[in-house]
């Protein structure tokens, strides 16, 4: 595939899906904690409460990650156990965890990717309006210092969200996510506010590193329409602006789309004129999520941007009934590299959920090794048309807790046999080995 020896690889985790140990060494409930605890939202009932009980068992997750042959890690620190209440005092034994935990894959040649924030606002903070509350952003800005200033260039590369998008429209449009609101000028102000505490995130990990990349995950999606008609056409058009335009134009261009604007009507959200330029900072390096590609006719009935998805007959889909469409992955990378030219792009997630069966201590997975070779060969063809791509993350290392599926969804390359929390590589997690090897990637080193 021609990548380069410096090339990583590696499958990415979150705090609150693996950590457990959720009342432990000074950690305070965030969001997720009290919306698992109190929603009855969850599909199977359950929290995170111990998850992965990864907090416990880093150190052979590391061992796990090595076996595995990757040089890369991406996790999430989580900030209701590094500044409990959100905003004051600092808890040590919770920066010691994510120290450890760096020193330890710096040790195995593995190049630590952290997510400042996956989505576990702590409740300190909630209680004072959380992400609807502009001051949130300057406490963000203020765990962001505390984290580079104790992690600092140890970390290969800080994103500071992982997708404001999903935070934004799964918490407050669609309440399908903590803290569940369903109200589309909240969800929008929310988002705003999250790019705003991007934009000043940014300024503090530029202040307190010197060689760390900085950057943002996103979560991205192509739009077709389903049939040829002008309607459906501007439906996709419509709807690949909220899911995509609306993060990267302010980012990387420094204003909101002016047709999504127009489109959202009364529901734009309130801001200071200098917020733009603060959430337009240079990035080093922009992470993109992909799963799936959107499919969607016209439909008057449905709120802006008027679209409705329609499942593609001839498509296979994964146990989340997210449709399969390398392509998309290859699409969207040229296009993002076409209209804002980031230096760098990784791919930070990227997986299927499966309906995986241990069966004799193996787990068959070949829907899921077909879904990340057919990936990482649309990844290689959009870097052969000259897209700087610096790494392919799996979504997960571990099976996990998947949010609002509890613990009922499976993309782990290891399957996590919860009773015994014996962690198995599925043969998929084997044939990235082995796919690894073949790229001669080298070890990670400082
Ligand atoms: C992404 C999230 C990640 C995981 C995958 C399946 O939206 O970032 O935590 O839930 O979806």
């Amino acid at each position: 595939m021609n990548l380069p020896s410096g090339f990583h690889f590696g499958a990415s985790t979150s705090a609150y899906q693996i950590e457990g140990a959720a009342q432990e060494d000074g950690r305070l409930p965030s969001i997720w904690d009290e919306f698992a605890h109190k929603s009855g939202r969850i599909k199977d009932g359950r929290t995170g409460d111990v998850a992965c009980d990864h907090y416990h068992r880093w150190r052979e997750d590391v061992d796990l990650i090595h076996a595995l042959g990757h040089n890369a890690y991406r996790f999430s620190i989580a900030w209701p156990r590094v500044i409990p209440q959100g905003r004051g005092a600092v808890n040590a034994k919770g920066l010691d965890f994510y120290d450890r935990l760096v020193d330890r894959l710096l040790e195995k040649g593995i190049a630590p990717y952290a997510t400042l924030y996956h989505w576990d606002l702590p409740m300190g903070l909630h209680r004072e309006g959380g992400w609807l509350n502009r001051d949130t952003c300057h406490a963000f800005a203020d765990y962001a210092a505390v984290v580079a200033q104790r992690l600092g260039d140890r970390v290969y590369s800080y994103a500071t969200f992982n997708e404001p998008r999903c935070s934004a429209t799964v918490g407050y449009l669609e309440g399908r996510h903590a803290p569940g609101e369903m109200d589309q000028a909240k969800a929008l102000q929310v988002a705003h506010h999250l790019m705003l505490a991007h934009g000043l995130g940014m300024q503090a990990l530029r202040a307190n590193t010197r060689t760390a990349r900085l950057g943002v995950v996103l979560d991205v999606k192509p739009y077709h329409p389903a049939d040829d008609s002008a309607a459906s056409q501007q439906a996709a058009h419509n709807a690949y602006g909220v899911f995509n335009r609306w993060f990267m134009e302010p980012m990387f261009l420094g204003h909101y789309p002016q047709d999504i604007w127009d489109g959202y009507g009364a529901m734009v959200p309130a801001m200071q004129e200098s917020d733009l330029v603060t959430i337009c900072q240079p990035i080093d390096s922009l992470g993109i999520n992909y799963y799936a590609r959107g499919h969607v006719e016209h439909s008057a009935a449905k709120p802006f941007p008027h679209a409705a998805d329609v499942r593609c007959a001839t498509s296979s889909f994964t146990d989340m009934g997210w449709e399969i469409w390398p392509d998309g992955l290859r699409e969207m990378l040229v296009r993002i590299h076409r209209d804002y030219r980031v230096p760098d792009i990784y791919i930070a997630e990227n997986g299927a959920a499966m309906d995986d069966v241990l069966e004799n201590g193996r787990v068959h997975d070949p829907v899921r090794r077909d879904y990340l070779q057919s990936h990482i060969t649309a990844m290689a063809q959009a870097r052969a048309t000259g897209v700087p791509i610096s790494a392919y993350l799996a979504w997960s290392l571990l099976d996990n807790y998947e949010w609002g599926h509890g613990y009922t969804r499976r993309f782990g390359l290891c399957y996590v046999d919860y009773p015994t929390q014996q962690r198995i590589p599925k043969d998929s997690a084997l044939w990235l080995r082995d796919f690894i090897a073949s790229q001669n990637a080298r070890p990670y080193t400082r």
